[in-house]
């Protein structure tokens, strides 16, 4: 389809004998956020990583812009434009705010990328010689997120940005990724939070073990809270 910059089709992921994605098809177009939700074990956050090329994949395929990235490296992956902010956000306590930014530049990102990320993310620009350990824990999702855009990505895949963070700051976070969206960047949002995630959205797919449940226009499920209890747990 015109405009689609990601495109899994029937993915499957296995870890040995554990099948944790069987036969994820979903696409993703320029400038949406496309919504991944489901329980904890759904397989979001190894079809996040089969993405990435960090977590093996059985069968299936991922393109992107027309490109079959489905064996690449995980390296080869970043140079095609698709950045990861993982779980658990995995930023580097003990190096500054500026140290992990850096770390995010690839050959992609620029000095350009990091002016960006500062007007994007001022706290960081504030804190950019601060121990990123001494943040809080929104900062720290920002400089994920940060992180993570150094690179200049196309497509930014989002693992479960909202977990452990108050309402307001998960607002605010979100508010600046309806921000880069509308620039043109993809956003592909794994949430287990359904009021989180479904007013930001522009399409939704549900997923529960590995398999896909649902998936519509935000619109279409009544409200976050029926969408939780009828397929969330
Ligand atoms: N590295 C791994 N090795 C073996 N099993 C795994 C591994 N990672 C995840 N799993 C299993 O795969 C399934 C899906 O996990 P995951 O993708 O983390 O789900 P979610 O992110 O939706 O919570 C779960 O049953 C989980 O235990
Ligand atoms: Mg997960």
């Amino acid at each position: 389809m015109r405009d689609t910059v990601l495109e899994l089709t029937d993915l499957q992921v296995e870890y040995g004998r554990v099948r944790a994605v069987q036969g994820l098809t979903l696409q993703v177009r320029r400038g949406q956020i496309v919504a991944l939700l489901g329980p904890n074990g759904a397989g979001k956050s190894s079809t996040l990583r089969a993405i990435s090329g960090v977590a093996p994949v059985r069968a299936g395929s991922i393109r992107t812009g027309g490109q079959d990235i489905t064996r690449a490296s995980a390296h080869e992956i970043v140079k095609a434009g698709i950045a990861h902010v993982p779980e658990g956000r995995e930023i580097f306590t003990a190096l500054t705010v500026r140290e992990n930014l850096e770390l995010g530049a690839t050959t992609r990102g620029t000095t350009d990328q990091l002016d960006y990320v500062h007007t994007l993310f001022p706290r960081l620009a504030e804190r950019r010689s601060q121990k990123a350990g001494t943040l809080s824990g929104g900062e720290q999702q920002m400089l994920a997120v940060g992180r993570a855009l150094m690179s200049k990505p196309g497509i930014l895949l989002l693992d479960e940005p909202s977990m452990g963070l108050a309402p307001i700051v998960i607002r605010e976070l979100l508010a600046r990724m309806k921000e880069i969206a509308s620039e043109g960047l993809s956003i592909l949002l794994v949430e287990q939070n359904a009021a989180v995630s479904l007013p930001l959205a522009d399409h939704v797919y549900v997923m529960a073990t590995g398999r896909l449940r649902a998936s519509g226009e935000p619109g279409e499920f009544e409200d976050a809270a029926v969408l939780a209890a009828t397929y969330l747990g």
